[in-house]
């Protein structure tokens, strides 16, 4: 079903026209009417008859003009967001166009859209600013999981940054972090955190296991999730099979909200049950050709195995596109005969993160680059993973592999400016 919101666009640059036009004709779902005004003036007139549900205003080097110009919408028009244009060449790193950001979102600017404008990105703006979020139901959560056949790529540092951004959007106690790295966890120093209890002490106690038992058995961080920490040694470890790991997920979701998955290097068992819970499934991949002919390799198997296409996402981390000789985006989609729907910057500050146990998505800023994507793949995570329509629960089959359905989402957004 398609929707008709408006759209208001402010400059008096006569390439815009063009190019929301262009974006307009590409989108799914949306069918915006959009209005052209050259001055701010004309703008708020425009806004108070019209009442747009978006006004997008071009980013100029004096914030304040658009700090004025916020407040008078939202004076004539409350109900319309404000969204800035920009063009990354004038949007660095340099102090001066870092401090045009931060007194954008002081202006009430809710977001940001790049020119040249393209089609998808606005389609992922108008999904993120007006599509209502699914409503998460209590009793039965969403089991994600992040998954590689390669070791080092960034799982642990995507469940953990993915879970302490969904848990800091929730109230305390809805998430939970299940560290399945039976080999050596990660998420507890990257949470400086010591659970005295793991994932071990959860599979012993199969038999008696009870919503009580679990949550008794995680560890809260402050930003509200819980962890299920991994097992302390091989001796722990050896405790853990397919079927305790399946009954502590199974039970987990039915504890939990969000249920988020860290795996270990390693296609076997104990992954595919991880995978025949999961709603959704990352596969994390770095752009080098050892690891990019890993993942080519790994997604026909998880496909084989029945696990649906339309539930799994491909996850570009630590992006090396920027360094002398690094596989492009194009190449990595090439190699994996798939598109990548997420592609999450390299982030210096990580190595810190990681040193001091303070995750860089709840610390570091969000306004670009490693921050700014984990928070688009969360807005997608959570406003699209699928109803609990065909995820078994106690017993997973394989199941038949509709076409993926795409979410909407412009990988490319994350290279330009950030
Ligand atoms: N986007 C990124 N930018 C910079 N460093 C990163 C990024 N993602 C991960 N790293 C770093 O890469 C290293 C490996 O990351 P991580 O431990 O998350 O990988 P993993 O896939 O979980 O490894 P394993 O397979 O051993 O469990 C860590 O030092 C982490 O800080
Ligand atoms: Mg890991």
């Amino acid at each position: 079903m398609e929707t008709t919101p408006q759209i208001l666009v402010v400059g008096s640059d006569p390439m815009l026209k063009e190019e929301f036009e262009a974006a307009v004709s590409n989108l799914r779902r949306w069918k915006p009417v959009v209005h052209f005004v050259r001055s701010t003036r004309q703008a708020v007139e425009v806004a108070r008859s019209r009442r747009p549900e978006v006004v997008c205003m071009q980013l100029e080097a004096d914030p304040r003009t658009l700090k004025t110009f916020a407040e008078e919408i939202e004076a004539s028009a409350p109900d319309s967001v404000v969204v800035a244009l920009y063009r990354p060449e004038n949007l660095g790193f340099g102090e001066g166009e870092h401090s045009v950001v931060i007194e954008a979102m002081r202006a009430q600017v809710r977001d940001f859209l790049r020119r040249p404008l393209a089609g998808p990105e606005l389609q992922q703006l108008l999904d993120r600013l007006l599509r209502k979020p699914v409503e998460v139901k209590r009793d039965l959560g969403k089991i994600i999981s992040f998954v590689s056949n390669k070791g080092g790529v960034g799982k642990s540092t995507m469940s953990v940054s993915v879970a302490c951004e969904v848990a800091r959007r929730l109230p305390p106690g809805r998430v939970l972090l299940v560290d399945v790295s039976l080999h050596l966890g990660s998420c507890a120093p990257m949470l400086d955190l010591a659970p005295p209890t793991s994932l071990a002490h959860a599979a012993r106690e199969r038999n008696r296991l009870d919503e009580t038992l679990l949550r008794k058995l995680t560890v809260r961080h402050e930003c509200g999730l819980d962890l299920l920490g991994a097992p302390i040694d091989a001796v722990e470890a050896a405790d853990i099979d397919d079927e305790a790991l399946s009954r502590t997920l199974t039970l987990a979701r039915r504890t939990y909200d969000w249920v988020i998955v860290d795996t270990f290097p390693m296609l076997d068992g104990m992954i595919m049950a991880i995978l025949d819970l999961s709603d959704r499934a990352y596969v994390v991949v770095q752009n080098t050709v050892p690891n990019v002919i890993g993942a080519a390799r790994l997604l026909p198997v998880i496909r084989h195995l029945g696990f649906p296409e339309e539930r799994t996402r491909i996850v570009l981390n630590n992006n090396f596109e920027r360094a002398p000789g690094g596989l492009t985006l194009p190449d990595v989609e090439a190699r994996l005969d798939a598109d990548v729907d997420h592609v999450i910057p390299y982030q210096k500050k990580l190595i810190t993160a990681l040193n001091t146990g303070r995750p860089y998505i709840l610390h570091g800023t969000q306004l670009f680059g490693f921050g700014k994507s984990i928070r688009r793949l969360v807005d997608d995570l959570m406003s699209d993973v699928p109803e609990d329509d065909g995820v078994a629960e106690e017993a997973p089959a394989a199941r038949p592999q509709p076409k993926r359905a795409r979410p909407g989402q412009n990988p490319k957004t994350a290279f330009a400016g950030e």
